[in-house]
């Protein structure tokens, strides 16, 4: 399968949660096409983030405004499952667990695909990509650690590119439809390098966030821009 469509997504873990739709309001609008929503529960990594209910609000802000972005929900929690009915009534779009972090990846899966959602696996700098040996028919997403999951603003770890181009080799001898993501450490200066290695989805979120004037609603307009403007060169 050929490589898709480039999509922004950022991290909501940068935005400014006492205005949160307004946030992601403003970077849809600025062109950005995911929002990617990071699940943390002090146990399979080391911080607490948001939850259900959260994603429930955002959701229902987001139809109200008819924002029509996927909402991306990346779990990084143990265990798994009982979080995924949750989370796909709260109005996640697409699913993604660490394997490490289920007993039973494949049910997970299904789980997930039970629930109308697109699920994908997420894997850690050391995680190999074997666990995908058998499961490639079941995903549509597959999510490269560039950083150690937990965390916001950490540096882009550079063996990820050699695993986006092995996952990229993966998705494309297996014909099979499903996107490519990077997490972390992603920004304009280094977007193009990376979707050179195969990525077709670029998480970001200090790299989109967080600079500018809260109140000016085009304040997320240049920094798209830039990311699609280095997008057009790889
Ligand atoms: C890290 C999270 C990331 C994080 C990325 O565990 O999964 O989505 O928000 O943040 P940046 O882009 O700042 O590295
Ligand atoms: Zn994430």
């Amino acid at each position: 399968m050929a490589k898709q469509e480039n999509w922004i997504a950022p991290s909501i873990l940068s935005a400014d949660f006492a205005q949160l739709g307004k946030d992601v309001k403003d970077v849809i609008a600025a062109g950005a096409d995911v929002v990617h929503f990071d699940v943390m529960d002090n146990h399979y990594v080391p911080n607490l983030t948001i939850g259900p209910l959260v994603c429930e609000s955002l959701k229902n802000f987001m139809v109200k405004e008819d924002i029509k972005a996927p909402i991306d929900v990346h779990l990084m929690v143990k265990p798994v499952d009982r979080l995924i009915g949750d989370f796909a009534s709260a109005g996640a779009d697409i699913i993604t667990f660490h394997p490490e972090a289920s007993e039973h990846i494949d049910r997970s899966l299904q789980l997930i695909k039970a629930e109308g959602c697109k699920a994908g696996l997420v894997f850690n700098p050391a995680t190999p990509l074997s666990y995908l040996e058998h499961v490639m028919d079941k995903i549509d997403m597959i999510l490269i650690m560039s950083v150690n999951p937990g965390f916001g603003g950490q540096a882009f770890i550079d063996e990820a590119l050699n695993k986006l181009r092995a996952a990229r080799k993966m998705i494309d001898e297996s014909g099979c439809d499903v996107r490519l993501e990077i997490d972390g450490g992603v920004k304009a200066e280094n977007i193009a390098e990376v979707a050179a290695a195969g990525c077709d989805t670029f998480v970001s979120g200090s790299g989109i966030f967080g600079k500018a004037n809260a109140s000016d609603p085009n304040r997320y307009d240049s920094i798209i821009k830039q990311m699609r403007e280095e997008l057009a060169k790889a």
